[in-house]
């Protein structure tokens, strides 16, 4: 198994020590499935005062970061041949699960660019082959981001997470919210667990499991089910197998997954 190279630009490298402390990411790093590295752009300085900011052209306020430091830091960082290299800004595409599973399975390394949120020269975009977002809010700086999608990216390497099985399961129905989950007491105060569960009828247990999934999402990430209703009417070529209907009623906004699911 090779290792998936991520490294990072950062005016802050120990704000990523915090990784190493997070049990399933931090063993993904120690036991050589990803390898970290943290790059400053303030060593790849040559001025007595290490400066990695400069005033704005044309005025204004605030400081703006230089090009020469990024791009030394840049070119210092060895290169594999399936590079992909994300630059982090509120300006950027949102991040998806499936940027997550594309940039864990086509690439062997992630080159993730923190900049900061007053700015920095726009010459640095050209580095990236992506600009992302991780939502449409504004951080200080790029450093959770990229921590976010070290995250997200690590959990899907092959032996990270011990069975692939889920992961694959996962995948397949990634526009789905998760269906709730218990563990005992079976009543707790005046909760109680939902009598499906106690029983212990695996069959009954998933025809539950996938409905609570899509009325989850359906109730709560309307659009996010409306790409689910998509990508399955698309799989199952808008007609169900089994029973032949056509699977249209799914996207009227009246149709409820619970009453009326897509199998029945
Ligand atoms: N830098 C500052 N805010 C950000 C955001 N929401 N996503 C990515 N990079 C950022």
């Amino acid at each position: 198994m090779s290792t998936y190279k991520i490294d990072v630009i950062t005016l802050t490298p120990t704000a990523f020590s915090g990784l190493n402390e997070l049990g399933v990411i931090g063993r993904a790093l120690s036991s050589g499935i990803a390898d970290l590295n943290l790059y400053n752009p303030r060593n790849f300085t040559d001025d007595n005062y290490h400066k990695v900011d400069d005033e704005p052209y044309g005025g204004g306020v605030g400081m703006v970061l230089k090009p020469e430091p990024f791009f030394d830091a840049f070119d210092s960082i060895p290169t594999s041949s399936k590079r992909r290299v994300l630059m982090m800004t509120p300006q950027g595409d949102q991040v998806l699960q499936e940027d997550l599973w594309r940039w864990s399975k086509e690439y062997d390394q992630l080159v993730l660019i923190c900049g900061q949120y007053e700015g920095f020269d726009e010459r640095i975009r050209t580095l990236a082959d992506e600009e992302v977002s991780i939502g449409d809010f504004v951080l200080t700086g790029g450093e959770l981001p990229a921590m976010t999608i070290i995250n997200g990216v690590i959990r899907l390497l092959p032996g990270t997470i011990g069975s692939a099985e889920s992961l694959v399961e996962e995948s397949h129905s990634d526009l789905l919210l998760e269906h709730p989950h218990y563990t005992r007491p079976a009543k707790f105060r005046d909760l109680e667990v939902p009598e499906v569960l106690r029983k212990g009828n695996h069959a009954e247990i998933s025809y539950w499991r996938q409905e609570q999934r899509e009325f989850r999402t359906k109730s709560r990430r309307p659009e996010l089910y409306e790409r689910w209703i998509q990508k399955e009417l698309l799989a199952r070529s808008k007609v169900d197998p089994y029973s032949g209907n056509n699977l249209d009623f799914l996207l009227r906004k009246d149709h409820d997954p619970i009453e009326d699911p897509w199998w029945d």
